[in-house]
């Protein structure tokens, strides 16, 4: 804990950490100093001298965004002269900006706009100088226009921070311009648009390529919720205009390193309003599915699963929300008295580590190590997590990446250790053992015969013993053998794919039955909800229940369709991957008649005059309790699955990536474009 310092900001006496830098520092006391080119949580660079304040005792004005507060120091950041200063640095840069506020996209959100009209600038008194640049608008999501920019190199900044590093500066002064490297189009670079830039730059440089259909910023509800695409969990925050989204960006506060949605998150949400929606329920009859109405729909259901009691298998996708999932494990226990329930999570991971993940504080997370762990931007799979780690790493942290093959992140990292995994760990166990520390005998005698350690491993090692808060991100099948090193010391975390995949395992959830083996042991009937990877109806089925949002090729099959709403449709809760709860809140109405999973389960309980009840607060708290035990020594290879596999990646995103503008992505891919 840093210890505070006492200042005083244009009267007014302020407490900041030492070491924060004035901007910050009057932030935090609801003084905003005028800044263009500072990017919280990053160093300063100093370009656009917006930010200069008057500190007493010195001479010339000092630039708030990177000096840092001490003891005493008296600022003023509003006297005439600063003013002056400030009107200076505005007419300059609007004497190089397109002067078409009245009909600009980004009005209302600009900061140019903003600070021009704070300071009553109407016009500027230098030249007005044009650079006709041609805009970059050839993809669905970002538009790129360099006649706007005012080179504050955020853009540049937040992008290469992040570890994408697609945008730089090209040519020298004014006649300088943000583009691609050899400036091409963005789809032609590595640009994976997940659209930091565009939450980052300050005018209509960049910004999203259909904002101009999408209304006006002071049109929007905006709605904070959470992404339920990945693992990931991201926090977004959803602009409604009359009841549909316009658009989505990231809600994690300022500065914060989880500040990041990816192009899924950002772009996906038009999945909502994909054709395919299901938007009433629908039964076959005479071979077709035909529409039918609610009430039908759960006496049917009912009648369906008395007749087929004790004999109806379950299988859910992992991305349930809590609510869901405990009304759904009491619904095939006492209205379907059924006892098969498998869910996806246990096609990627072993639901036994993702339910002893430790819940973990990463804000203090001074040493990152990854154990066969391999989040990828470019690949799509938890893009945040390697944005994440990535941010971690260049605003202090170390990064140690283990792993048997070169990868994306273990370039990046700060120590890349390539070679067997299971080998590579014990190694560093028995380094840790050799310098002093504390290990049981478990551990002893797992590494006894480990020998002939590398320089690099041991370097691996001595980072463990110098760091204060070691956090292991691990894949499945290394998840017992990494707990030995967290045993030690530090905390150990098996992040899934899905996003409530770690709340569905701590609910106690286990196990998954494909349908081929649930039919084999004497069931007639399956109940499928959610997404799952069965492509179509399995051989052997009596009948086939399907509840789901989107039409599928599944769904095509099923005698019983019912429809659910999306995320953004419901409020519920998940655990994310760092352990905490997550709320999550309906920003529009459903489409049709879609009903939430709890309430369709719920119904055809009361149908059956059987009781089923909503979770407690009680019962969703004791989701976050009791992960800190860990087992050591009992070590096995469980899992052979590769958590890195296209399947997956598919399995992850297919349902929204067909059924959104992000099809484009697979396009490009494909090479169709
Ligand atoms: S969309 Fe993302 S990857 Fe592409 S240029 Fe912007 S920040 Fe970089
Ligand atoms: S494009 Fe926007 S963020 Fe990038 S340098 Fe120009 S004004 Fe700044
Ligand atoms: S990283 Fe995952 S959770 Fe985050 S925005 Fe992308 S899809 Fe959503
Ligand atoms: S914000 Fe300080 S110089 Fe730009």
């Amino acid at each position: 804990m840093k210890k505070n310092v006492r200042i005083v900001i244009d009267g007014k006496e302020v407490y900041a950490p030492a070491g924060m830098v004035l901007l910050d520092a009057a932030e935090q006391a609801g003084i905003h100093i005028p800044n263009l080119c500072y990017l919280k949580g990053m160093n300063a660079i100093g370009a656009c001298r917006l930010c200069l304040v008057e500190v007493e005792g010195l001479k010339a004005p000092v630039m708030a965004c990177n000096t840092k507060v001490k003891e005493g120091m008296v600022v003023r950041t509003k006297t005439e002269k600063l003013l002056e200063l400030r009107r200076f640095v505005i007419e300059l840069i609007l004497s190089m900006h397109p002067n078409d506020c009245l009909t600009c996209t980004k009005a209302g959100i600009c900061e140019l706009q903003n600070y021009a009209y704070e300071l009553e600038i109407k016009d500027t008194p230098f030249t007005r100088k044009r650079l006709g640049y041609k805009p970059d608008d050839a993809n669905p999501y970002i538009k790129r226009q360099p006649d706007y920019c005012i080179f504050c190199s955020r853009c540049i900044r937040v992008c290469k921070e992040q570890g994408t590093a697609v945008l730089n500066f090209m040519g020298r002064g004014i006649e300088s311009k943000v583009t691609t490297s050899g400036d091409k189009p963005l789809q032609n670079s590595q640009c994976t648009f997940c659209g930091s830039c565009i939450d980052v730059c300050p005018v209509n440089a960049i910004v999203e390529a259909d904002r101009d259909q999408r209304g006006r910023e002071w049109e929007y509800n905006k709605i904070k919720s959470v992404c339920l695409f990945c693992g990931c969990s991201c926090d977004i925050l959803v602009s409604v205009k009359n009841g549909r989204i316009e658009k989505i960006n990231p809600a994690a506060n300022k500065g914060s390193i989880e500040r990041y949605i990816c192009a899924i998150g950002r772009f996906g949400f038009d999945w909502v309003y994909a054709d395919n929606r299901i938007k009433a329920p629908l039964k076959r009859i005479n071979g077709a599915l035909k529409e039918i109405q609610w009430p039908e729909a759960f006496s049917f259901l009912a009648e369906k699963l008395k007749s087929y009691r004790g004999k109806t298998g379950f299988i859910s996708t992992g991305n349930l929300m809590n609510e869901d999932m405990f009304v759904l494990k009491k619904f095939i226990k006492d209205v379907a008295g059924s006892d098969y329930f498998g869910t996806t999570l246990s096609l990627y991971s072993d639901t036994g580590c993702l339910a002893k993940s430790q819940n973990i504080e990463m804000e203090d997370a001074d040493l990152i190590i990854l154990v066969d762990f391999n989040p990828s931007q470019k690949e799509r799979l938890l893009p945040a997590l390697d944005v994440y780690f990535r941010r971690k790493l260049s605003r202090g942290a170390k990064l140690v990446t283990i792993n048997s093959l070169q990868t994306d992140i273990g370039r990046a990292s700060t120590l890349n250790l390539i070679g067997d995994p299971e080998l590579i760990v014990k190694q560093i166990l028995k380094v840790l053992i050799s310098k002093g520390q504390n290990a049981n005998k478990d551990i002893v005698s797992l590494v006894r015969n480990v020998k002939n350690i590398r320089e690099d491993i041991e370097k691996a090692a001595e980072f463990i013993i110098e760091s204060f808060n070691p956090v292991i991100f691990t894949s499945p099948k290394l998840f017992k053998l990494s707990s030995n090193i967290a045993f030690i010391k530090g905390k150990i975390v098996c992040p899934g794919i899905e996003a409530n995949c770690h709340g569905i395992a701590r609910a106690g959830i286990n196990g998954y039955k494909t349908p081929e083996e649930i039919l084999s042991e004497g069931l007639k009937c399956l109940y499928i909800i959610g997404d799952v990877p069965i492509r179509s109806r399995p051989e052997g089925v009596d009948y086939l229940i399907v509840q789901n949002s989107h039409l599928t090729d599944l769904v095509l099959e099923a005698d019983l369709v019912l429809p659910t709403r999306t995320f953004f449709e419901s409020s519920g809760s998940i655990v994310d991957w760092m352990g905490r709860i997550k709320h999550l809140h309906s920003v529009i109405n459903p489409q049709g008649q879609a009903k939430n999973h709890r309430d369709i389960f719920l119904s055809v309980a009361r149908e059956m005059t059987i009781s089923l009840n909503l979770p407690t607060s009680q019962d969703l708290k004791k989701l976050l309790n009791g992960r800190t035990k860990i087992n050591t020594n009992n070590f096995k290879k469980t899992y052979n699955f590769d958590i890195n596999s296209p399947q997956l990646i598919e399995l992850l995103s297919s349902s929204v990536i067909s059924n959104s503008k992000l099809r484009w992505l697979k396009q490009i891919k494909e090479g169709v474009k």
